[in-house]
């Protein structure tokens, strides 16, 4: 079966949309980097960090096609979650190759490398983990494993994220802004399962919570690094998530994400009102 059809062999639009928009930043680049004018070609580290947050940013919206799904009432959703989270591994393998081709493929120094920092151990184990769920993904794998293990398997998902997200904070020099808000979007995911765990889908009440405590603890732990790290008072940086005077926090995203979903949820319950009681 062709990517872009769906299990009935037949052209989904959906998978086509998604498969480009995999593709879509490996275009972007290709394309800056080829018509730059008089600008210089970038270093290797730009390709690097431009792969680095591609994975982790398609890995996320693998994580939320579920929530998606029921937040809409759209099953058909559940078609792309394969997809974007081979994508996501797609995207960590070349950010690998990339680091492994800036050091010349010389592996005893790649090697080296990673294991004297500890974020590269961080996010080798991240991609560790996403070749399992990709080598796991295809539907005889899942035969073999039976649906619960291959579930449970799957859940790992969830680690290689956070493991993304720390990665990608350990090796952040100063501005934490992104890993934070992806921390931010991660906890909301998290906490969204957590309560899908309990039975019935997560409701109004739910999403208006977690709208409310995700984007407060996102910017606590953002106040909270920055104490660590710098003598900046806590407090002013908790307040500039009011007075925006270093441009929108990574809380404001995060609180966006979260009425973006509240939202969806709304629209949906009113094109699609729950059958009424007998
Ligand atoms: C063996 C595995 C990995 C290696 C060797 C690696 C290596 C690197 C390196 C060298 C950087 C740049 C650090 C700097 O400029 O100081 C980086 C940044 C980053 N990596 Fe990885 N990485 C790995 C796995 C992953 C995985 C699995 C993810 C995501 C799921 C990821 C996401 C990121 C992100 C988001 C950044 C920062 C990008 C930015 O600042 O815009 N990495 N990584």
């Amino acid at each position: 079966m062709a990517l872009w059809h769906d299990r009935a062999g037949k052209l989904s639009p959906l998978r086509i949309f998604v498969l480009l928009g995999l593709f879509a930043p490996a275009v972007a680049f290709i394309v800056d980097v080829s018509f730059r004018g008089d600008r210089p070609p970038p270093e290797m580290s730009v390709a690097i960090h431009h792969a680095g947050d591609w994975a982790l940013r398609f890995l996320l919206i693998s994580l939320a096609i579920t929530p998606a799904r029921q937040i809409l009432n759209w099953p058909r959703l559940i078609q792309v979650r394969r997809m974007i989270g081979v994508g996501a591994l797609a995207w960590a393998l070349s950010h690998f190759l990339l680091f492994g081709i800036d050091l010349m493929f010389d592996v005893s120094k790649v090697l080296e490398e990673v294991v004297k920092r500890p974020y590269l151990v961080v996010g080798f184990a991240a991609v560790l983990i996403l070749a399992v769920l990709g080598a796991t993904s295809f539907d005889a794998a899942m035969r073999r494993l039976g649906g619960k293990r291959w579930r449970n398997l799957h859940r790992l998902a969830y680690v290689a994220a956070l493991l993304g997200v720390v990665h990608f904070l350990l090796q952040a020099k100063f501005n934490v802004s992104g890993p934070v808000m992806m921390a931010g979007f991660l906890l909301w995911l998290m906490a969204w399962r957590a309560f899908d765990r309990r039975g019935a889908p997560p409701g109004f009440a739910v999403l208006i919570g977690l709208a409310i405590a995700v984007p407060l603890l996102t910017a606590v732990a953002e106040a909270g690094w920055y104490a660590w790290k710098t003598p900046a008072p806590p407090l002013r940086i908790l307040l500039s998530n009011i007075n925006f005077e270093a441009g929108a926090r990574p809380a404001l995203w995060v609180l966006t994400g979260a009425a973006i979903a509240l939202a969806m949820f709304l629209v949906a319950k009113m094109l699609k009102p729950a059958p009424a009681a007998a």
